[in-house]
């Protein structure tokens, strides 16, 4: 056997299905083709990782880059700039841009803009909506698509899908798992218009409550079940829903954000005001606490970030006319990494929740996972160093994170992509060939 190779990691700690071992990657033409003690291969690039974790490279399956249309916000350079710096490779965006992802036109035109400007691997969400319900099928199985998502209440841009009756033919003119972001919009209006004329963030989560989201959750997954569709519900916020899902799991897979498992109402809002704005909203301690037992429980199969960036001048905006949405790509695995180290979660688990997890439930194809023959893709990360999350350090474009002045335990070091290290010791190197995810549910064939 040829025991060259085209970059070889040597002596990290690697998190693998076998557990914890310190080990050698070897990688040829983007893919892991050997694990173990490799003194004896020779190879064109190394990285010395003893000291260092490494884990399979983090999926980030939801974002917002914003591009086409909204650019000021957020671009997919930008965006995916972010992500390698904060350890990810690879991320699944959504369609409420300008115009929306809602045809093979649109889908084609994000991925001509990410062929030529993305960091990192990506594929692409379709929304679902009335004036395309019936082209589902072919939509979905399109190269490059993540598959669907349906927004049921409003929350930033145009993609509304609050009629029943088009929610059940979304979800029998489909086979892939539909993403869904579940507030019930006739009580997100109705509540709106009790709030009179006040101006307190505070109110945030108490407009849109955890019944908005209960009831929402609820009707979906009892649509999914009776047309027989799998879901994954987006952004999971509240008790009520998680207690509810734990009887739903055979089609049912579920996210949290790490923004709902870190901030806190009242306190964000004291601290924050209108930057810790999301929807779903943040909640308080009782519901931090049920989704963390949600984490524990084995119940919660992804984290995602719901990167969702809006510029200051647009958050100034008196609430509740300030917009949804913070970044999160960025500071994903800095924040997990902290939880980790502050004993909330195991690494291991982290693993499950922002690679594995992803793989398993979106049918990735080749990525997740640290054994030969899957891509060799990298998040390499200290577990002591210290770092202090400054707005300065964050790529996008809209500059600024919640966690400014935050200090974790943890923090991303070297970031691979296919086999190109993309970020060495911190620092961005230069952009790889990035390419769409492949799906082992929607396989086509490819030049390889
Ligand atoms: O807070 C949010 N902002 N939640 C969403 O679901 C959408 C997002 C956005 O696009 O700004």
């Amino acid at each position: 056997m040829n025991q060259h190779a085209d970059l070889l990691l040597r002596g990290g700690t690697l998190l693998t299905p076998n557990g914890r071992q310190i080990a050698d990657i070897a990688c040829r033409q983007g893919r892991i083709v050997a694990l173990g003690d490799l003194r004896q291969w020779s190879s064109d690039q190394h990285l010395n990782l003893t000291g260092l974790h490494v884990l399979p490279g983090v999926i980030d399956s939801q974002v917002h880059f914003r591009q086409p249309g909204l650019e000021h916000k957020e671009t997919i350079e930008a965006g995916s700039r972010g992500a390698v710096l904060g350890g990810v490779t690879a991320f699944f965006e959504m369609p409420n841009t300008h115009p929306l992802t809602l045809s093979g036109a649109d889908l084609q035109a994000k991925l001509d803009i990410a062929a030529n400007s993305s960091w990192c691997d990506y594929a692409f969400y379709i929304g679902g909506s009335a004036s395309n319900r019936n082209e589902m099928l072919a939509l979905e199985q399109l190269p490059g698509s993540a598959g669907i998502k349906v927004f049921m209440g409003s929350s930033f841009g145009d993609l509304l899908t609050d009629n029943d009756d088009v929610l059940r033919q979304l979800l029998s003119h489909g086979q892939r798992r539909l993403a869904v972001h579940a507030e019930d919009q006739a009580r997100l209006i109705a509540r709106k218009q009790q709030l009179g004329d006040n101006h307190s963030v505070h109110l945030h989560p108490h407009w849109r409550d955890e019944q908005s989201a209960l009831l929402a959750t609820q009707k979906v997954v009892r649509m999914a079940e009776q047309a027989g569709r799998r879901l994954h519900l987006l952004h999971v916020s509240s008790a009520a829903e998680m207690a509810f899902l734990a009887h739903h799991k055979r089609l049912v897979t579920v996210e949290v954000t790490p923004h709902h498992l870190t901030l806190a109402a009242p306190g964000c809002y004291e601290q924050l005001g209108t930057l810790a704005q999301m929807n779903p909203p943040v909640r308080d301690q009782r519901h931090q606490d049920a989704l963390w037992a949600a984490i524990n429980n084995g119940l919660v199969d992804v984290i995602g970030s719901d990167h969702a960036p809006h510029t200051l001048a647009e958050k100034q905006h008196p609430w509740p006319d300030s917009p949804s949405g913070m970044t999160g790509v960025q500071t994903l695995l800095p924040i997990m990494l902290d939880h980790v180290h502050a004993g909330r979660l195991s690494l291991q688990r982290l693993v499950d929740l922002t690679s594995a997890g992803p793989a398993r439930v979106f049918g990735i194809a080749g990525k997740g996972r640290l054994a030969v023959g899957y891509d060799a893709d990298f998040s390499i990360v200290d577990l002591q160093a210290q770092r202090t999350i400054r707005n300065p350090w964050i790529a996008s474009i809209s500059g600024w994170t919640p966690y400014d002045g935050r200090q974790v335990t943890g923090w991303p070091i070297h970031t691979v992509v296919r086999g190109h290290v993309v970020v060495q010791d911190e620092t961005l190197m230069t952009r790889p060939a990035a390419q769409t995810i492949k799906f082992t549910e929607s396989f086509f064939a490819e030049p390889s």
